[in-house]
């Protein structure tokens, strides 16, 4: 008698589209070993992405055909996701039944929890396991996205040659990166925090489920605009200040930006407190146990240890290779390694179409 040990390598590219850049990277899988071979940064001019769709198709189709040239992607798997403000995500108990029943019977169910008119959303659902509260039922989460912008993203990939990607949602991803790097940390309630360009999202997740999520409209832009405008500079300026130039002023700059960042940081974190506060007043006075930051503005100085140090709960910045072992094409790990919470969602994309 034989046996098999399946340890052919499989492919998969993440590419996650956000209002300040793009980030590409293709992850390979042998056993269970998950290996980086390729990963690129791509920024964008502002005005290319807005509210999620892009303003211009032939600039982005020219960065990403330049990044899969440069880094000698040639996997044509890929993942894409669309922003979570365009979706409606909901879990719902189902009694059990045939696979043949549940497509309609879901659909039906569903259809009173999506606002957007029902002919303008694609709809899919994924049965997440036993329900808690019923034997005899299961856990289902049901997705649906809005079409505008699952076309204009899939449009956007076949006009790169990039055909039939897999369609996920940023939030999803998100999670999914996390419970990915830190099985372990699963067992309890812990708080995701997601700091972007134009929003804040925050999850709450328990058992690899998610319990509650909720956006935030501050994030990095915002940030930099008021930088901008308290000290009379141009957007760039601003933007090379808050992501590390400031150590290039003198002192007296230093410590007046110190005092007014610290004061946008503590603006975040009471928005954050005040969601989380919301969260447990809903749910038994329950709070995380620990939470977890990704997201380029999770890098904004002195954020983690404010909402440390006011929320009483600990922090940590997610590392999303946790658990990916850099390739040898990789190179010089230094500049991953400084901005690792921009891949977030891109690692959780790449993850998913790994999966079984
Ligand atoms: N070192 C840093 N300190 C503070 N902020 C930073 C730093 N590095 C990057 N950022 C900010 O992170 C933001 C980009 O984060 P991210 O890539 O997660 O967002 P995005 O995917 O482009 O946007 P979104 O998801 O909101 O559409 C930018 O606003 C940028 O200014
Ligand atoms: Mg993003």
């Amino acid at each position: 008698m034989g046996f098999k040990i399946n340890l052919s390598s499989k492919k998969m590219v993440g590419i996650d589209i956000g209002y300040s850049s793009i980030k590409i990277l293709e992850l390979s899988k042998a056993g269970n070993k998950y290996t980086l071979d390729s990963i690129d940064l791509v920024n964008l001019p502002s005005g290319i992405v807005s509210d999620g769709f892009l303003k211009d198709h032939a600039s982005a189709i020219a960065y990403i055909k330049s990044s899969f040239a440069n880094h000698g992607m040639k996997d044509k798997n890929v993942v894409i996701s669309i922003p979570c403000k365009h979706v409606i995500i909901k879990n719902i108990d189902m009694p059990k039944m045939k696979e043949s029943e549940l497509d309609s019977a879901i659909f039906y169910e569903a259809q009173q929890y999506i606002t957007y008119d029902i002919k303008e959303v694609s709809f899919d659902y994924e049965i997440l396991g036993n329900s808690a509260a019923d034997a005899g039922s299961n856990l289902i989460m049901i997705i649906a996205g809005k079409k505008d912008i699952i076309n204009d993203r899939v449009d956007l990939m076949n006009e790169c040659g990039l055909h039939s990607p897999i369609v996920d949602v940023d939030c999803i991803a998100t999670e999914n990166m996390f419970n990915f790097n830190y099985p372990e940390e699963t067992e309890q309630m812990a708080g995701i925090i997601k700091v972007g360009a134009t929003e804040t999202n925050v999850h709450i997740v328990n058992k690899g489920f998610n319990l509650f999520r909720r956006d935030i409209p501050i994030g990095g832009v915002n940030i930099t605009e008021e930088i901008a405008k308290k000290f009379q500079m141009d957007f760039n300026e601003a933007e090379n200040i808050k992501t590390g130039g400031i150590e290039k002023r003198d002192e007296n700059f230093k410590t007046n930006y110190m005092i007014y960042i610290n004061m946008i940081v503590a603006r975040i974190t009471s928005e954050i407190q005040r969601t989380i506060d919301y969260f447990a007043a809903n749910n038994d006075k329950q709070y995380p146990k620990k939470i977890f930051l990704t997201g380029g503005s999770a890098m904004l100085s002195g954020l983690s240890g404010d909402i440390e140090s006011k929320l009483n709960i600990p922090v940590s910045i997610i590392n999303p290779f946790r658990k990916i072992v850099f390739g040898n094409n990789i190179g010089d790990t230094s500049f991953i390694e400084s901005k690792y919470s921009l891949f977030g969602v891109a690692v959780g994309l790449a993850v998913r179409g790994l999966e079984p």
